[in-house]
């Protein structure tokens, strides 16, 4: 007893609600994405059925003014400097094969549209899911006979981050009638909701009872995964999806799994369903 009390003060200690602050300092901005005075991006949905929130809200909404300005603007955005430099991966032939990803798929803007507003996909061959960075190096092994990419190797999450560009202002959705897809979901959604470490905290603790309030200095969102790969001003980096799982997660505990390690993905699954209905944003800006 005494020992949960414990730690439901060091819970309690953590956070701060801003009652009693401005009203503009908690919750969402009420604010809306026009990238380039021109596309409109869907930064709050109605939440899909079974979700436990009611409205699924983009972390840009968490965000200060000035980041949410560079994020509208696409040529202040610095994320997409990884989107020029992706295309160029893109197109430079690799491997003992002399291809390069243009020379099987063409223009990236017809052939990869959509795809990253679809993805995690199951890919029947390996038994799992599959990312963007996942095929990725499918691609690189067997169709280019080149090295896959390290994890979080800079050429990685430039060409993901490109990939995932082609699908800007699509809105997530993911299709788990695919394979075993909903086993991964049910396991992604039991790492989501499983308390772990000192804290003794859950994702869902941060990113669905306290999302809107104030972590230390940290405005916290949903959590949602649409911007990724996102640009961080904190690092003045891309920061790729399993390495800001593992971000969070090494916040709450010493151990944590490794990328694309089988209880990673299936995060992935359930936290980019989690997402459904937001545009995709890549490269969103955060703080
Ligand atoms: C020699 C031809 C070839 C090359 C080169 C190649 N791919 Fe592929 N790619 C394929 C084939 C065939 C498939 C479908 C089967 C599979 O998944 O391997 C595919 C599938 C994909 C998919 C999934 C499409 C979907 O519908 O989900 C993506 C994404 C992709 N490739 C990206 C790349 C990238 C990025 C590169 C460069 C690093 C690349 N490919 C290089 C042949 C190629
Ligand atoms: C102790 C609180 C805490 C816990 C627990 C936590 N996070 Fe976070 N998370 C944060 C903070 C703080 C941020 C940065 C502010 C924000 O975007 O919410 C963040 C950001 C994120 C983002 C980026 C959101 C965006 O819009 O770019 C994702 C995705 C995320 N967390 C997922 C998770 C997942 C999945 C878990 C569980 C494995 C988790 N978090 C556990 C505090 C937490």
């Amino acid at each position: 007893m005494a020992e949960t009390t414990i730690k439901y003060t060091m819970m309690a200690g953590i956070f701060a609600t801003s009652l009693g602050g401005a009203a503009w300092a908690g919750g969402p901005a009420d604010d809306k994405l026009v990238i380039d005075d021109e596309l409109e991006i869907t930064t709050r949905v109605k939440a899909p059925e079974g979700h436990p929130l009611d409205e699924v809200i983009s972390g840009w909404h968490y965000r200060t003014d000035e980041t949410r300005a560079l994020e509208a603007d696409s040529f202040q955005n610095p994320g997409m400097l990884y989107v020029e430099r992706g295309e160029e991966i893109w197109n430079t032939v690799e491997g003992d094969a002399g291809k390069s990803c243009a020379s099987c798929h063409g223009d990236a803007s017809e052939s990869m549209k959509g795809l990253g507003a679809a993805y995690p996909k199951w890919d029947e061959k390996a038994g799992r899911p599959l990312n963007i960075e996942l095929q990725i190096n499918k691609c690189r092994e067997d169709n280019m006979q080149a090295e896959p990419y390290k994890f979080d190797a800079a050429d990685q999450k430039s060409l993901t981050t490109f990939i995932k560009h082609q699908s800007l202002g699509m809105p997530v959705r993911l299709d788990l009638s695919q394979g075993d897809m909903q086993a991964w979901w049910d396991k992604g959604k039991e790492v989501y909701y499983r308390r772990t470490g000192q804290l003794n905290m859950a994702c869902a603790n941060c990113h669905e009872d306290y999302n809107g309030n104030y972590i230390r200095a940290d405005h916290l969102s949903q959590g949602n995964v649409n911007g990724f790969p996102t640009y961080r001003l904190k690092q003045s980096a891309m920061v790729s999806l399993h390495n800001r799982f593992r971000g969070c997660i090494r916040d709450t505990r010493a151990e944590f799994p490794a990328a694309f390690s089988d209880e990673l993905m299936a995060l992935e699954v359930y936290v980019t369903w989690r997402a459904t209905g937001l545009s995709v944003e890549t490269p969103a800006v955060r703080q």
